[in-house]
């Protein structure tokens, strides 16, 4: 049996767990970061030097909890990207000096890997499984095919599926995040009032475009004088919209899988809006595969998952060099294009 610490600083949570390889959390401290509430979104600066103040007290709040000490961990492992680079380099830096000084190996993990690696503490899934990961950062198809091998079907040419709630909900006078408001005031509203436009539905692939229903909201706001009742609308029919592209991009998804000769029967939703329940419900209800999706927890940034990639990439033998820089961007494959040797 193997345990691993692991912190997660890659964007506003600052947190630290210790898991180990019976699927066993021994520990989780988190702190999401409410300065960047009243702005309306993550200010990075102000977010590095959170991660500063908070993450050693973090990191001795795990320990203590779990009643292990640093001698009794088989590996230290940060999300080393991609995210904001000041918070990259704190969680990095303070686990390769933990590393450094227990004596023990240090581990980067990939951030997308650590949101789609999680749904396996959880469920024994076996690989291939298709993944859909929408995030604040993120919005991608994958196949998952084993740990560090990933083939993307496609992604978002312009905002992530987060960004898109995020934004709509900074337009309708919500407070950052946006998601979960819009999701709360969507169970109030009319989804068939506004007719926003289903960008990229019918087309081959699966792409992703959500910068023409901001605009769309945009002119909505200024048409309209915004009573409660239209905020609820627009909400409900902005999900009404994100899910009838998100359907009709899935069902292409696993057309190309089919078509690269790949048998998938698990389909994981994962990161931050993979807690929002409307659009799990809608997906399960038309989609002809096992559905799974971590609870809500784990969809948004925690360390759990960091860790469990870790203990994944640990009995693999994947062990990152003390001079591993962060990565700011940090790409979990290589495009289909290069797979199928195409442009
Ligand atoms: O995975 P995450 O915590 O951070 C990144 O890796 O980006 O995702 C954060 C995003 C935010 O955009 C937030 O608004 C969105 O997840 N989110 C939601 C919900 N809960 C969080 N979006 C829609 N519905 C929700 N219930
Ligand atoms: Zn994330």
């Amino acid at each position: 049996m193997r345990t691993i610490l692991a912190v997660e600083t890659s964007c506003d949570e600052t947190a630290a767990a210790i898991v180990n390889s019976d699927k066993q959390v021994l520990a989780h401290k988190i702190l999401s970061q409410t300065e960047h509430k009243k702005r309306g979104g993550v200010i990075p600066e102000i977010a590095s030097r959170a991660h500063m103040e908070h993450l050693g007290g973090i990191i001795k709040g795990a320990i203590e909890k779990s009643n292990l000490n640093f001698c009794d961990l088989d590996a230290i492992a940060a999300t080393s990207g991609p995210g904001l680079i000041g918070g990259l380099i704190v969680g990095t830096m303070m686990a390769k000096a933990i590393a450094h000084a227990a004596q023990k190996p240090f581990i980067a993990v990939n951030h997308l890997e650590a949101h789609v690696l999680v749904i396996r503490l959880l469920y024994e899934v076996k690989f291939p499984f298709l993944v859909l990961l929408i995030s604040g950062g993120h919005c991608q198809f994958l196949i998952a095919q084993n740990v560090g091998k990933y083939i993307k079907l496609g992604e978002t040419l312009d905002d992530s599926l987060g960004e898109a709630f995020d934004k709509v909900a900074k337009m309708l006078g919500l407070s950052y995040p946006g998601g979960p408001l819009v999701e709360r005031l969507a169970k109030k509203g009319d989804g068939t009032r506004f007719k926003l436009p289903r960008a990229m539905v019918k087309r081959s692939g699966c792409d992703f475009s959500f910068s023409g229903i901001k605009t769309a909201v945009r002119n909505l706001v200024q048409e309209l004088k915004m009573s409660e009742q239209d905020v609820c609308d627009v909400c409900a029919s902005f999900q009404e919209c994100v899910s009838d592209i998100l359907l009709d991009r899935v069902k292409n998804a696993v057309a190309m899988a089919a078509s690269l000769n790949i048998k998938i029967n698990d389909f994981v939703i994962t990161g931050g809006v993979a807690a929002n329940n409307f659009l799990r419900e809608k997906l399960k209800k038309h989609i002809n595969l096992n559905i799974l999706s971590p609870p809500n927890h784990l969809c948004t940034d925690n360390a759990i998952m960091v860790g469990w990639a870790g203990i994944e990439r640990l009995e693999k033998n994947y062990i990152d060099p003390l001079n591993f820089a962060p990565r700011p961007k940090w790409e979990l494959v290589e495009p289909l294009t290069a797979k199928l040797g195409g442009e």
